[in-house]
């Protein structure tokens, strides 16, 4: 197979207005992608054994760390299905996105690197193929995905999005500004993934099960008041999805400073965003003064990085 001197691959970050974890049982979530921050993979020819150089390591694929197994796994699933296993490449990953946030940085590392793989052997790759690869990294990165970081890290529209099915395109049209905190704070999705599984599976009650219900309902009111231009109501669902989540142990003592700072600070509405137990939070603004305003007052009460997000396209 012929191969170029170079092959580029995009991927951007995701915000989930509402839905985590609940998505992972089969429950609707909103997602909005976030091209503030983005993912740029380079692959290049590599002279004898093919090598990775990202922030967190450089040197032999063969040699890379535990931790960026689910990386090592991307490279060698695009080499095996190009049938270029022998061929050494030099892959360089430059990322914005903040790790372990809720932001899918790790999917965005994955839907990178693949099209950047592809496009260097310059062979076609359909949609359905990077989201299969993406979604087997994910699997070693998450434990159990529910395949939503993998479709917002590659695509540009905003979904409501039920596990195992076509995702449904949503038309942003909403009057009010998001505001998009991180405290800083290495998240843990797998663990938080893993706990709740847990807690569904020994609760005789059904008390976690009903919770989960409850978020699903959420998700389905707030995707009404955002498709019917109502931010007020859709600030509510926000916070009573975020104390839903506190109730499954899902939030963390910063997330939760952050979301009452919000709260106090005028914001419509405030949650965790992504996996939670650190990572980034999300604050509902009804405009840009406010939403400046919200982010000033986060970073004071120990934000680490603010953005805004204009809610209409
Ligand atoms: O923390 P992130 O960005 O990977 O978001 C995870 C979202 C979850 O709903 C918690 C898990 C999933 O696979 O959907």
């Amino acid at each position: 197979m012929i191969h170029q001197q170079k092959g580029n691959g995009v991927a951007n970050g995701k915000i989930i207005l509402l839905g985590e974890h609940s998505v992972v049982y089969g429950k609707p979530s909103i997602a909005l992608p976030f091209q503030a921050v983005t993912t740029q993979t380079l692959v290049t020819t590599s002279q004898e054994k093919t090598e990775i150089h990202c922030d967190f390591y450089h040197g032999l694929i063969d040699d890379l760390p535990e931790l960026l197994e689910s990386l090592r796994e991307v490279v060698r699933l695009c080499l095996v299905t190009l049938n270029q296993e022998s061929t050494p490449i030099n892959i360089t990953i430059d990322s914005q996105i903040p790790a372990e946030r809720g932001m899918g940085s790790s999917a965005a590392v994955a839907v990178a690197t693949t099209r950047a793989i592809f496009d260097f052997f310059k062979s076609p790759l359909t949609d359905e193929l990077l989201l299969e690869i993406v979604g087997i990294s994910e699997k070693i990165a998450h434990g159990n995905p529910s395949g939503l970081d993998a479709l917002m890290t590659s695509g540009h529209r905003s979904v409501c999005f039920i596990k195992n099915q076509p995702p449904r395109d949503i038309e942003l049209n909403l009057s009010a500004f998001l505001v998009v905190a991180d405290t800083g704070i290495t998240g843990q999705t797998k663990e938080a993934v893993s706990s709740l599984s847990k807690k569904l599976e020994t609760c005789e009650t059904g008390y976690f099960q009903d919770i989960i219900d409850k978020l699903g309902h959420l998700t389905y009111d707030g995707l009404s008041y955002l498709q019917h231009n109502q931010p007020e109501k859709l600030g509510q669902v926000m916070n009573q999805t975020h104390n839903l989540l506190k109730e499954l142990d899902i939030s963390s003592p910063e997330l939760d400073i952050l979301v009452n700072s919000a709260l106090d600070h005028n914001a419509l509405g405030a949650k965790l965003t992504g996996g939670g137990r650190g990572g980034c939070m999300i604050a509902l603004a009804k405009n840009k003064d406010d939403a400046k305003n919200i982010a000033q007052e986060l970073k004071h009460a120990g934000a680490k990085q603010t953005w805004l997000y204009e809610m209409s396209e």
